[in-house]
């Protein structure tokens, strides 16, 4: 049975240049893409989509950094979606968490600047599918 998740290279991995790298990932992986743009993120759009991190003293400083460049957000789709891109993405620390061969083990050092999101569960996947492409 496919699903669909939500991805975002985020703004140090479009700055970096890793778009392609990700997507080259993804597409290896045998999942395909649903949806792609690149955006700029308007504020209330990025308060919603980590509205499950509010209290979390670091909530202010990843505002900032997500709205800080344009991201790439990414519809998913395939078998396992979900946990196959989680798999790809690896641990959100990306040294202590994340192993080699995942995205965030191969080129990523910080928790804050950890190159990609993707949806942790079938309800924040339609959550942010939602948000970020609300005529999918
Ligand atoms: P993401 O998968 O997008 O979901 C929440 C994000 O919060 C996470 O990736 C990190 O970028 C960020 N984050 C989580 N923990 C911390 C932390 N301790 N300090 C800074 N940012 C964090």
């Amino acid at each position: 049975m496919s699903e669909r998740t939500l991805v975002l290279v985020k703004p140090d991995g479009v700055k970096r240049g890793l778009v392609g790298e990700v997507i080259a990932r993804i597409e290896r992986k045998g999942l395909t893409l649903a949806a792609l743009e690149l955006r700029n993120v308007p504020r209330p759009v990025a308060e919603e989509h980590y509205a499950e991190h509010k209290d979390k003293p670091f909530f202010g400083e990843l505002l900032e950094f997500i709205t800080s460049g344009p991201v790439v957000a990414i519809a998913v789709e395939g078998p396992r979606a979900i946990a196959a891109f989680r798999q790809l993405a690896g641990g959100t620390d990306p040294v202590a968490k994340a192993t080699p061969g995942t995205l965030r083990g191969d080129f990523a050092l910080e928790t804050q600047y950890n190159l990609v999101h993707g949806s942790d569960s079938p309800e924040s996947a339609e959550r942010e599918l939602k948000l970020w492409f609300p005529d999918l």
